[in-house]
């Protein structure tokens, strides 16, 4: 297999699902050596991923954290992996409780106003660029700076510092793909940032949720400072990157079918069931973090021993032909309830109705002031960038007209 065809990380758009749809065709699970170098357990099939994503015996705790493992400083390892995404019950269940408490959906439905806000000025801006240059990328001009501004506000991140906060996560989510020097450096601001951040909350506590994470407690339980600086960190990434790349795989998967984006168009109200069809038709991220088993396991007839990796793909799962008939055809008006774009069992997205809501208020925004955007350029150009975890366009060139 060449990196062009590689199932996680070919940069050409569609050639992931193309290489997934002929494993996922070979069968439900899959011996293999992933792009990193790393040898794991691929699982394709739906009800296979469903079984291993509840199994109390694949386990996060144990599985290599780092792209770097060993080479990076423990310090800045444990400074931003020390969060729930990677540890198991009970451990996880104290994190997320902590957490849960302070994101609340009562916080979460009250930023409805303000993202619509932040959706129109983006909007504005869009107008300009189009108006001036005749095509804009939708993920510089709107996907990015909307997710990155929602969460930065939710936590109280201030204006100064988002720009700072996605250049890092470039690295971060990057791993092995952006070297050790860039992934190092980033790690090392990060770090930095997240500890000035917190000193300067203790200080002046604010109405938002760091200074809430920073105050909360359950029982004599609370928070360390590596758990505070990872639970942030954790939030900045997952709580972004992802959600641009909701709106952006949406918005080009709605531009490769007109018909269907004619239909959100005459009505919108279909929106809340399109997003889940666009969660499962192109999933914003292509796996949970790898897991370990802890003890061997057998998934479809096949024995997998102890401490082996186990990957969830999930642009496969969410097009098994067994869960979701004619799976590569974009249909807003299908049930795509069941897709597991938010991953499943104890780690289900705690992000996902804010995922949702800002989705919604986006794409509306954006079908109701650009009723005639389009594809700026030809859909076999466009690239996806090397990530073994987000499933992220290069850009989304768009301009007026058809
Ligand atoms: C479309 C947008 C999003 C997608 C597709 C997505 C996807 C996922 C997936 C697949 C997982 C499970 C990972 C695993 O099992 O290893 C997850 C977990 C998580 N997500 Fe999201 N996410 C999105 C948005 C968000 C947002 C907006 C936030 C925060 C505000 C967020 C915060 C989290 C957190 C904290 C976890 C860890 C939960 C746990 O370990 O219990 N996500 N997300």
């Amino acid at each position: 297999m060449t990196t062009a065809d590689d199932p996680f990380i070919a940069v050409r758009d569609g050639a992931r699902h193309r290489a997934l749809a002929e494993l996922a065709a070979a069968g439900p699970v899959h011996h293999m050596r992933l792009a990193t170098g790393a040898d794991a357990w691929v699982v394709t099939g739906h009800a296979e991923a469903r079984a291993v994503l509840t199994d109390p015996r694949v386990v996060k705790s144990g599985a290599s954290t780092s792209p770097f493992g060993a080479e990076l400083p423990a310090e800045l390892v444990t400074a931003l992996d020390s969060h729930m995404l990677n540890t198991d019950p009970p451990e996880h269940t104290r994190l997320r409780r902590l957490v849960s408490a302070a994101f609340t959906r009562r916080r979460v439905e009250a930023l409805a106003p303000r993202i619509e806000r932040i959706c129109d000025e983006l909007l504005d801006g869009l107008e300009e660029t189009l108006k001036a240059e005749g095509e804009a990328d939708l993920i510089t001009a709107f996907a990015a700076p909307l997710a990155i501004t929602v969460i930065c506000e939710l936590l109280g991140v201030p204006p100064g510092s988002r720009e700072d906060v996605r250049a890092w996560a470039g690295p971060l989510l990057a791993g092995r793909f952006a070297g050790y020097e860039a992934y190092h450096r980033a790690s090392e601001e990060m770090v930095a940032f997240l500890r000035g951040l917190l000193a300067d909350k203790r200080r002046a506590p604010a109405d938002d949720l760091l200074s809430a994470l920073i105050a909360v407690r359950d029982g004599e339980d609370r928070l360390t400072e590596d758990e505070l600086t990872s639970m942030v960190h954790l939030l900045l990434l997952a709580g972004h990157e992802t959600t641009v790349n909701l709106i952006a795989n949406g918005m080009n998967a709605l531009f490769a079918d007109p018909a269907q984006l004619a239909l959100l168009r005459a009505e919108p109200e279909r929106l809340p069931a399109a997003i889940e069809e666009l969660l499962r038709y192109d999933s914003p991220a292509q796996v949970p973090i790898p897991a370990i088993t802890a003890e061997p396991i057998e998934v479809a007839g096949r024995r997998i021993p102890a401490g082996e990796n186990i990957v969830v793909a999930l642009l496969a799962v969410n097009r098994d032909p067994a869960r979701f008939p004619d799976p590569g055809v974009l249909d807003l008006t299908r049930d795509a309830g069941g897709h597991l774009a938010f991953g499943h069992g104890v780690h289900h997205c705690l992000g996902a109705p804010l995922a949702r809501l800002e989705t919604r208020i986006a794409l509306a925004a954006l079908l109701r002031r650009f009723g005639d955007l389009t594809l700026a350029v030809p859909a076999e150009s466009l690239e996806r960038l090397p990530s073994l975890i987000i499933n992220r366009l290069a850009t989304l060139p768009v301009r007026r007209g058809h």
